[in-house]
């Protein structure tokens, strides 16, 4: 098999300092690409910052391998200001990994605005920024690749993180949106929910945990979305340990009733458990379905009725 190259392409990686950032700049950067170790060194908390250490210790590792890389230590609040370090040091950007991060877990009725603002800065406002700034770039020549990074918090929930779940699952909306904006331009964006030790992990969970999780096991996925070969968009993936899955929404086939005047609410009460059940034929996993279709075949529905009176456990 043919090894997967990344010749003359320039790829910034965000939160490149350490974890999974710095995993993934070393393989790109030992697959030829050039790379932007972006790392503003702060502590897991957001606090801090201007220790250029992590960054420039990634691009030394990477210089002491061959390979080609230049440190960036700005936020990736100031995203522009990355993307302006790969067009100044190489004249060009092909690739995104939005993958900077911190942690700020704590219940919702402790949680301040603080908590609240600084994850929605760093783990969406970063990636919208640096994304907007190198779009017109992936645009112009039409090709880019951008890999949003999650987690299974804003996948599924996680207690203690209703901000950094909120902010996770917004990277999945922003995008699932930019797949649909850039697919013309030959731009594709996909979502990584990945799991790994680090130093965001290393608190909750033991040694060997931390070792058969090496981030070093998720990066292959990351090098493979990026890669001119894959054409894969709008996809959430999860990585971990050397397990590669896909996740999708799922609708279930519902319950069209009439819309008219029986429409109340004790009907949709008696029918909850059809509107939920996931077992029927027609569960679907794409979008809005075809609106117009469905409100003419609504409007040919018998009055709607309850049947029998039910709780909300559909008993
Ligand atoms: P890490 O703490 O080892 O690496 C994150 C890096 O981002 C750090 O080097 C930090 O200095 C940098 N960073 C933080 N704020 C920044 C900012 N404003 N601008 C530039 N750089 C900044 O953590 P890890 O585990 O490698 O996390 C990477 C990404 O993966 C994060 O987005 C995290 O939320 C996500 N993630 C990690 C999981 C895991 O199991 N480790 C699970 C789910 C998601």
């Amino acid at each position: 098999m043919a090894e997967l190259r990344y010749d003359h392409q320039v790829v910034v990686v965000t939160g490149a300092g350490s974890g999974l950032g710095k995993e993934y700049a070393q393989l790109f950067a030992a697959r030829g690409a050039k790379v932007v170790v972006n790392d503003l060194g702060g502590s897991i908390h957001g606090t801090g910052s201007g220790a250029s250490k992590a960054a420039d210790d990634v691009v030394s590792a990477i210089k002491a391998a061959g390979g080609i890389a230049v440190a960036d230590y700005n936020s990736v609040e100031f995203g522009d200001k990355i993307v302006q370090t790969a067009i100044q040091n190489f004249g060009r950007i092909d690739v995104l990994v939005n993958n900077a991060g911190i942690l700020r877990d704590i219940t919702i009725k402790n949680m301040t605005d603080e908590d609240w603002d600084i994850i929605m800065a760093v783990h969406v406002t970063g990636p919208y920024r640096t994304t907007r700034a190198a779009w017109p770039f992936f645009k112009k020549q039409k090709y880019g690749r951008v890999i949003n990074t999650s987690s299974s918090s804003g996948l599924f929930g996680n207690f203690g993180q209703a901000n950094y779940a909120a902010a996770k699952l917004g990277l999945v909306g922003f995008t699932e949106t930019l797949a649909k904006e850039g697919l013309k331009y030959n731009i594709l964006v996909n979502v990584l929910a990945p799991g790994a030790g680090s130093r965001l992990t290393e608190t909750v969970w033991p040694p060997d945990m931390m070792a058969a999780m090496h981030p070093k096991w998720v990066a292959p996925l990351v090098t493979t979305l990026a890669h001119p070969s894959c054409k894969e968009t709008g996809s959430i993936f999860e990585a971990a340990a050397g397990h590669f899955s896909k996740i999708r929404w799922q609708r279930s086939d519902g319950l069209l009733l009439r819309a008219d005047e029986t429409l109340t609410p004790d009907v949709v009460l008696c029918e909850f458990a059809k509107i939920g059940d996931f077992n029927s034929k027609g569960a679907r996993s794409d979008g809005v379905g075809n609106m117009m279709e469905l409100l003419e075949k609504g409007s040919k529905l018998p009055k709607n009725n309850i049947e029998k009176s039910l709780d909300f456990n559909g008993r």
